[in-house]
């Protein structure tokens, strides 16, 4: 498994969730942090915690605001001397529509913004740069929903980021460059809610694997479920 003692991370979505054990798990190696949420704030207390073992830098935008997306990945960039690892983590749910024609226009918009358009200019700021160097591992985070029109929105915008995976890939072979896709199973999470059948915690070690390779495993799904 790779070694990733004094990398530096970005984990956007890092301040609870999913995010957060897997920035608490790549802290735990050694792996330096850029933690992004919508408010410092959010990130504070982690960022405390962390930084007595590994340095930790806090950033937020709001990822619907594309300006202040290019923004932080510049700075994330700048500020820790180069990302080798990015976890685009972040994503929104819409609501629950009963009637499966009625999701609106602004739900879509919103939904591919945040969970499609952010993760994929990060990816086109930070992945040429990582190219550049000649290392990166980049983990995008999908779902595995499935025949759920009532959430629609947020289907499709998974739908689109899973294509911009799987038709990058061939384009990053030799380069060092490793991106794949992560689907973190049914969790009980803000987003996930009360009912889901996984504790958060279960998310780990599965999320980790992406991150660790050390073949060439370039436009894979890993289902973080399939590792407990
Ligand atoms: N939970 C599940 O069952 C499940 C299933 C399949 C896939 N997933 C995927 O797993 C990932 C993490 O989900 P989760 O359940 O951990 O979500 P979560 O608990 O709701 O956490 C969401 C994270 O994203 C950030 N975020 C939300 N909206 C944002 C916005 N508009 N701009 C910037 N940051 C924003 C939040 O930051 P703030 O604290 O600042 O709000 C928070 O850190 C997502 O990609 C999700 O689609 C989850």
């Amino acid at each position: 498994m790779l070694d990733i003692r004094n990398k530096w991370a970005l984990v956007t979505g890092a301040s609870r969730g999913v995010g957060l054990q897997v920035a608490c798990a790549l802290a735990s190696r050694g792996c330096n942090l850029v933690v992004h949420s919508r408010k410092k704030e959010h990130t504070a207390p982690e960022a405390q915690q962390l930084s007595k073992n590994v340095k930790v830098i806090q950033l937020e935008a709001e990822l619907s605001d594309t300006e202040a997306v290019k923004e932080m990945a510049e700075k994330a960039e700048q500020l820790s001397g180069g990302i080798d690892i990015l976890y685009n983590n972040a994503a929104i749910m819409t609501a629950y529509r009963t009637d499966i024609y009625s999701a609106t226009h602004d739900e879509y918009l919103k939904s591919f913004l945040v969970n499609t358009i952010a993760p994929i200019t990060i990816c086109n700021i930070i992945i040429p740069q990582m190219i550049k160097r000649g290392f990166g591992r980049v983990v995008n985070v999908t779902s595995g929903i499935k025949d759920e029109p009532q959430l629609m929105p947020y289907a499709a915008s998974k739908a689109a980021l899973d294509k911009f995976v799987f038709d990058m890939a061939n384009h990053l072979k030799g380069t060092g460059v490793l991106m794949n896709l992560m689907d973190p199973g049914w969790l009980r999470t803000d987003l996930g809610g009360p009912n889901a059948p996984n504790p958060v915690e279960s998310v780990l070690p599965g999320a980790l694997v992406p991150v660790l390779l050390e073949e060439q495993v370039c436009g894979k799904l890993f289902r973080a479920q399939d590792f407990r």
